[in-house]
């Protein structure tokens, strides 16, 4: 079995904001080394319960692996997307769940992933090898405008325009299929000339976002989530980037709202009452602390936040 080490963020404040106990029973939407799911089990010993999935098969099959000697017969671990959990877990069964968003260190480490600007490698992003769409067919077949679009509402990229005009122009003498071809094209655009990050870190972020549709995702994953939690059920959320914080953010506020309202825009006298479903534990997004950061510099930009199901 390929090797699957990473290191979970945030363990404690997970386990201090989803509280197992024995007989609890938690999800785990994104398993991937199962660091989480590890903890949340041992800390529900004897009899607390885990349903966990993640999109990536070596993800799951390391999950597997790990969770089956101690925690045997403690847990039922599945494939797939998280936006699916409530097709296969009971409704109002759970006490927790977790959703540890983003991609893990193995992935971002396996060249042949195709996640890295740094290592060379196919123009590849997906998390889930059965899925069709990849880097590359993006790369190779939208549009200029399409790929500005991408880079600048996924990675907030402020050269999406010209950057995405580039790949167009270069793409029609020869097809993006590497990574460094990408990663190269950049540099040669921008060059670094000091800069803390690399060039290309917001492209390929944009780039893994829509190739794995992870905003589309989230926001299924979310109302999943809420299907599953029983009241006093807590869901936390471990985002690294802004899109995908403002998402659980915006998902929280309209949960614990005691109003709705017609349209996008909230109009006082339109406004409609009704039950919140949710409330805020740690609206404030919670970070890792000055130890983890020293420790896990992939921890630096994760921020996490808890509601309750009333
Ligand atoms: C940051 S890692 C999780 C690490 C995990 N908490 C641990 O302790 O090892 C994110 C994992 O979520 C998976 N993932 C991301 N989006 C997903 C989705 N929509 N559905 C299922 N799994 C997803 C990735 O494949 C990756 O394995």
């Amino acid at each position: 079995m390929p090797e699957f080490i990473h290191k979970p963020v945030m363990a404690a404040e997970v386990l201090t904001a989803l509280r197992p106990a024995p007989g609890g029973r938690y999800a785990d939407g994104t398993l991937g080394g199962a660091g989480h799911a590890a903890s949340l089990l041992a800390a529900s010993s004897p009899t607390g319960w885990l349903y966990g999935c993640d999109r990536d098969g070596v993800a799951i099959e390391t999950a597997r692996a790990r969770l089956s000697g101690e925690y045997a017969g403690r847990f039922e671990v599945r494939r797939g997307n998280f936006a699916g959990l409530a097709d296969w877990v009971p409704a109002g069964s759970c006490a927790g769940v977790l959703l540890d968003l983003g991609v893990s260190s193995p992935q971002l480490d396996a060249a042949d992933r195709g996640f890295s600007f740094q290592q060379d490698g196919p123009l590849d992003m997906r998390m889930d090898d059965r899925q069709g769409l990849t880097a590359a067919d993006l790369v190779n077949g939208a549009s200029a405008e399409e790929l500005a679009g991408i880079f600048w509402e996924l990675g907030g990229e402020r050269e999406s325009r010209r950057f995405a005009r580039a790949m167009v122009q270069d793409r029609a003498q020869r097809a993006f299929t590497r990574t460094r071809q990408l990663a190269e094209l950049i540099e040669r655009l921008s060059p670094r000339q000091g800069r803390k990050s690399h060039p290309a870190t917001k492209v390929f972020q944009a780039l893994r976002i829509a190739v794995n549709d992870e905003i589309g995702s989230l926001k299924q994953g979310l109302a999943a989530a809420v299907k599953l939690l029983q009241p006093g059920g807590r869901l936390a959320v471990i985002t690294f980037h802004s899109v995908e914080d403002r998402v659980v953010e915006e998902f929280g506020q309209e949960q614990a709202r005691d109003y709705t309202f017609p349209g996008a825009g909230d109009v006082p006298e339109l406004r409609q009452p009704c039950v919140p479903v949710l409330k805020w534990v740690s609206r404030k997004a919670i970070l890792p602390g000055e130890a983890e950061l020293r420790d896990n510099p992939r921890s630096r930009s994760a921020q996490m936040r808890v509601l309750e199901k009333i």
